[in-house]
């Protein structure tokens, strides 16, 4: 199959193709009990990411099992933080544990010098996955976007509110300001070496931008895309970009005007014929499918599938979740979805 017939690529293109192109957010994962054997072999999260033998297998486990049209590469966000310095862990029931950035001395401290010393297995990674994939099935590159990352960066932690960096960008404009930019240089170059390594498309999860009011949305979500998004076309124009500004409904409108990105992800809680009349014209829509709909299954999941792929019938569209897969999702409800999408 030639580039310019996957079907992801396709959508992203602007062009309604036979079917939707279909992946999911955490595709590959603890919900997997492939995954759950592969990972039980390293303890630490990071170490297992920065093993590309390792990291192939599980990214290629979704792709075997399921035949999604997309395969996201295995990594984290949080590899960014870990190549710029940051002490940076993930503990088991825990999540991510980072000594925090609280002023400017440690934004100071971190440095750019290692980073692609540091990321070089991730770009393995993605090498080896050129190789393998089937040749209709797209690989998608990743980043998390500065705002969401600063927001582990500098609260040490996952919160619900990511009050610890809200209140630094109020409190200290300049020292978070610095932050910002330094995640956008790196996050672009970041993104730069893994098309040079084999990504054809390209995601920046911003998971948190819903926490932000308007006007720090357009200083630490909308601001910082774009730059990233005008540095990764300037060396390499043709590859598309999907943005995830999760949770700022209308929001999304003025994000995909002044960003440009080809493809936006848009959480469960929004309204897909709002999504189709505002959205559609400015990019390709993805999503929204309730991760918690695939975990229930049955016939709720069914006719959930079958209103996403009727409300989109005609548009470029890419069909996944509003969110991650769920962990307690039984892999039997994943291929009931794939089936109906694929039909
Ligand atoms: O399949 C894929 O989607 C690719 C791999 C991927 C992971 N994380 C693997 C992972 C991707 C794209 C991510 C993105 C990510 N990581 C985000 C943005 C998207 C989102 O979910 O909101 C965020 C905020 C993170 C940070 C992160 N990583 C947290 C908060 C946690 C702990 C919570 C949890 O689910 O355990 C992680 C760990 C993590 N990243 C796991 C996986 C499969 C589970 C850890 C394990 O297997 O031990």
């Amino acid at each position: 199959m030639s580039q310019s017939e996957k079907l992801l690529l396709q959508a992203l293109a602007g062009k309604a193709g036979p079917r939707p192109p279909i992946w999911m957010m955490r595709q590959a994962g603890r919900f997997l009990p492939e995954y759950r054997e592969v990972r039980a072999t390293t303890s630490s999260f990071l170490e297992f990411c920065y093993t590309p033998e390792k990291a192939i297998e599980v990214t290629l486990q979704p792709i075997r099992r399921f035949g999604f049209d997309a395969s996201i590469m295995f990594a984290d966000i949080l590899v960014i933080p870990d190549a710029l310095g940051q002490k940076v862990a993930f503990e088991e029931n825990v999540g991510p544990v980072l000594e925090p950035v609280g002023d400017g001395g440690a934004v100071a401290r971190l440095s750019m010098d290692k980073l692609h010393e540091h990321l070089a297995p991730v770009y393995e990674t993605l090498k080896g996955l050129s190789g393998a994939l089937p040749s209709d099935v797209t690989l998608i590159g990743f980043a998390g976007a500065p705002w969401t990352v600063a927001t582990y960066m500098v609260g040490g932690k996952g919160s619900p509110t990511q009050a610890a960096a809200r209140l630094l960008a109020y409190r200290e404009p300049e020292t978070f300001q610095a932050l910002i930019d330094l995640l956008v240089e790196a996050t672009a170059s970041y993104l730069i070496a893994q098309v040079e390594a084999g990504a054809e498309v390209l995601q920046l999860f911003d998971t948190w931008a819903g926490s932000l009011a308007p006007t720090e949305f357009e200083k630490w979500c909308v601001a910082p895309t774009k730059r990233i998004v005008e540095a990764v076309r300037a060396v390499h124009p043709d590859v598309p970009i999907i943005g995830f500004p999760k949770g700022v409904g209308s929001k999304a409108i003025g994000f995909l005007r002044a960003t440009g990105v080809q493809g936006i992800s848009v959480d469960t809680g929004t309204d897909m014929a709002w999504a189709r009349q505002e959205l559609s014209p400015l990019a390709t829509v993805q999503g929204n499918l309730d991760p918690l709909a695939l975990v229930a299954g049955g016939a709720a999941l069914d006719r959930a599938t079958d209103e996403l792929l009727e409300g989109f019938a005609g548009k470029p569209y890419i069909f996944n979740l509003g969110h991650g897969i769920e962990k307690e999702t039984p892999p039997d409800h994943v291929a009931q979805v794939v089936r109906r999408v694929q039909a």
